[in-house]
């Protein structure tokens, strides 16, 4: 085991679809990372439901009471990833903290610093660059800092992807991502689809637009 613990508190009354699918990505890449993973101040009637019993089964640790309440005894080694803090998270940051903790709260344009809510607890905050990004995301490159031992200005990312609609329409991803060995950027499985049937649902053949030298192309239909 890693000894790290990865820990969103759920800031939203509700689980929407789209945090449903980045927290069960943490969770599954948390698992084969062999780290922990809890979502916490989790409502105790959302507990109960079926979308936390599918992340319970991905290797979630659902729990209704808060970071601040269970971890009180290690404060100081909860590094809390604020993209308002001052410093940046460094690879030497894996031997003072062994617990990594995030805002579960669904990307906002602009940023309406909700992690301020975490902030005002007193935790020590890192920041992993200047631009947003997706919750999933913010734990992949904390994981890759931390345990691969990757600095955080030679991890591969993009920023504000565009998605290909339909023949005439893109929409904008307002925020970074981690991209993978072909360039495209990475997102939980089931998000382009989401994001797909919320643009519009008869559109077909979504894709990421490609970009060579600052230029956009086509992107590629699949369908
Ligand atoms: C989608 S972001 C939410 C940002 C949000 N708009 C806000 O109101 O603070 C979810 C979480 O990912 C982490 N995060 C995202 N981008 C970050 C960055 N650039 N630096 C540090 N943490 C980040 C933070 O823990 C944040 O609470």
């Amino acid at each position: 085991m890693a000894g790290y613990t990865f820990v969103v508190e759920h800031l939203d009354p509700e689980l929407g679809p789209w945090s449903a699918l980045e927290y069960k990505t943490i969770a599954q890449e948390s698992k084969n990372a062999g780290c922990r993973f809890i979502l916490s101040s989790v409502p105790e009637s959302l507990l109960q439901s079926q979308d936390l019993q599918i992340l319970h089964d991905a290797g979630a640790e659902g729990r209704n009471d808060s970071i601040e309440e269970y971890f009180a005894d290690r404060k100081d080694r909860i590094c809390l990833l604020d993209p308002a803090a001052k410093q940046e998270l460094d690879t030497t940051d894996a031997n003072q903290f062994d617990v990594f903790l995030f805002g579960g709260i669904l990307g906002d344009d602009p940023p309406r610093d909700r992690t301020s809510e975490l902030r005002k607890k007193g935790f020590t905050g890192r920041r992993l660059g200047p631009k947003q990004m997706t919750t999933d995301t913010a734990v992949r490159v904390t994981r890759m800092v931390v345990l691969d031992k990757v600095p955080l200005d030679q991890i591969p990312s993009v920023d504000f992807p565009e998605l290909k609609l339909n023949e005439h329409e893109t929409t904008e991803m307002p925020f970074r991502y981690v991209t993978d060995s072909t360039g495209k950027p990475i997102m939980p499985e089931g998000m382009i689809d989401l994001i797909k049937a919320d643009a519009d649902k008869a559109f077909d053949g979504l894709d990421f637009v490609d970009e060579v030298d600052g230029m956009e192309n086509l992107a590629v239909d699949k369908s």
